[in-house]
């Protein structure tokens, strides 16, 4: 039975959403499993587009369980807001959802620690993270003293626990410059808000790792959705301008507890082009004409920030390197209809470092910030192809294209999207795109 992964291979927004909701109706079971609040994925069923952020895209099929598992770190408000969205369109939320008791809950100074301390990165460079309290929250969890998990919601002496950490937040952040003054983080209104959040959330509440680990036992079909991309990833990516999980192929076992063993597939996800929000280096960033003219082709704003998007060309390094990490086995090559309008378009195949060509991705971000990209020039189409249905619909630069990226990042492509709609899907069959 399939056990899929579903991993974007860039810095995240590679229109994973997409590929989740239509997958599912070959799976049982939709699990995310890292990050939180800070993912946007965006579904279009049924002509109406959905935004969600900690809900499973699998909510909108009928017969999906949908997971949110113990590496995920929830903001309990964002959560109910996401649940009550999608209830007052009609989307049905209830034990269709199970949320694991392990994961670690977001609270309010972790929003103020991610708006002190993002200043302080890189000699000034600002990571430019969501700003939704991720980091500090994983931090915690790491840290172990100050964290809160979900299940701690449900025990007795939560009151005094948070007014333990209040305590010790109101100085750390106080030695980080932030509002010291006493009543600024006041635990009894944290208390009662959360006690609340706990009691609409409690219908959720389960032991997720123990019902994956039956699931796959039981032979279930489980799809596990990335959040983010593996240039994201913690240990693994542009450290330090990552998120603080591992968004890589390598957060599926320790973010939901089932052993990569029972791992069947795992479908990588590209942008035919590539984009980044927040700092950090970027060797295909196109700050110019260009990457403007994708920005709007591709509404390249952010779904939790809308900050503009950075646009660059395909980088072939990093999505090989992308893809190897993440053991993925096929490619889907998201928006190719964006690059519809250009007439020439140029794929990074290798960066030169200190004079020597490479195709390896650098280690340090340091090196990442002085590789100068060496570029191979295509044709672009210039048609609409918003409209092909088959691989044979689309006109032949962009075949050409396509054939190309999968060749140089070393894996086959198994779908190509053409617009937001299920329906603007290729299937692309075995013989194509073979690297
Ligand atoms: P954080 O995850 O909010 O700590 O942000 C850290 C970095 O990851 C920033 O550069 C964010 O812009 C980026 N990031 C976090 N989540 C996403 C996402 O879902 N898509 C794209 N970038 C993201």
């Amino acid at each position: 039975m399939p056990v899929t992964c579903v991993i974007g291979l860039q810095w995240g927004d590679e229109a994973k959403g997409k590929i989740v909701d239509l997958l599912t109706a070959d799976h049982d079971v939709v699990v995310r499993y890292q990050g939180g609040s800070n993912a946007g994925h965006t579904v279009v069923t049924g002509g109406q587009s959905y935004k969600l952020s900690l809900v499973p895209s699998g909510i909108f099929r009928r017969n999906v369980q949908c997971v949110v598992a113990g590496g995920v770190v929830l903001n309990p408000a964002s959560l109910i807001d996401e649940i009550d969205g999608l209830t007052s369109r009609g989307v049905r939320v209830g034990e269709n959802l199970i949320i694991s008791d392990r994961a670690h809950v977001v609270f309010p100074w972790h929003v103020e620690e991610d708006r002190l301390l993002d200043k302080l990165c890189d000699g000034g460079e600002a990571i430019g993270t969501t700003m939704r309290g991720i980091g500090p929250c994983y931090r915690d969890k790491v840290g172990r003293s100050l964290a809160v998990r979900l299940g701690d919601l449900y025990r007795p002496g939560l009151r005094e626990r948070i007014a333990q950490i209040v305590q010790a937040k109101r100085r750390i952040l106080a030695g980080m410059g932030g509002a010291a003054e006493e009543g600024s983080l006041d635990p009894d209104q944290i208390f009662q808000a959360y006690e609340q959040h706990a009691a609409r959330l409690r219908p959720h509440v389960a032991d997720t790792t123990v019902f994956l680990l039956d699931a796959v036992e039981a032979n279930k079909r489980i799809l596990f959705e990335g959040a983010q991309g593996a240039m994201l990833d913690v240990d693994h990516g542009t450290f330090p301008f990552v998120t603080s999980s591992n968004s890589s192929g390598a957060g599926v076992s320790s973010g939901s507890g089932v052993p990569g063993r029972y791992i069947t597939k795992v479908l990588g996800i590209v942008k035919a082009y590539t984009t980044r929000v927040g700092g950090g280096p970027f060797p295909t960033e196109q700050d110019n004409e260009t990457g403007q003219h994708i920005r709007e082709m591709g509404n390249e704003y952010g779904t939790v920030t809308r900050r503009p998007r950075r646009c660059g060309w395909f980088d072939a390094v990093a999505a090989r390197y992308a893809a190897r990490l993440s053991g993925v086995d096929s490619l889907a090559v998201m928006l190719l209809d964006v690059l519809s309008r250009l007439a020439e378009i140029q794929v990074c195949m290798a960066y030169e470092l200190d004079g020597r060509r490479t195709t390896t991705f650098p280690s340090h971000v340091d090196d990442l910030r002085r590789v100068v990209p060496v570029y191979e020039m295509l044709p672009g189409w210039q048609t609409d192809i918003t409209a092909a249905r088959t691989v044979d619909d689309l006109p032949e630069p962009a075949r050409a294209y396509l054939a190309r990226l999968g060749q140089l990042v070393g894996r086959p492509i198994e779908m190509v999207s053409v617009g937001p709609d299920r329906d603007q899907t290729i299937p692309v069959p075995h013989s194509f795109f073979r690297p």
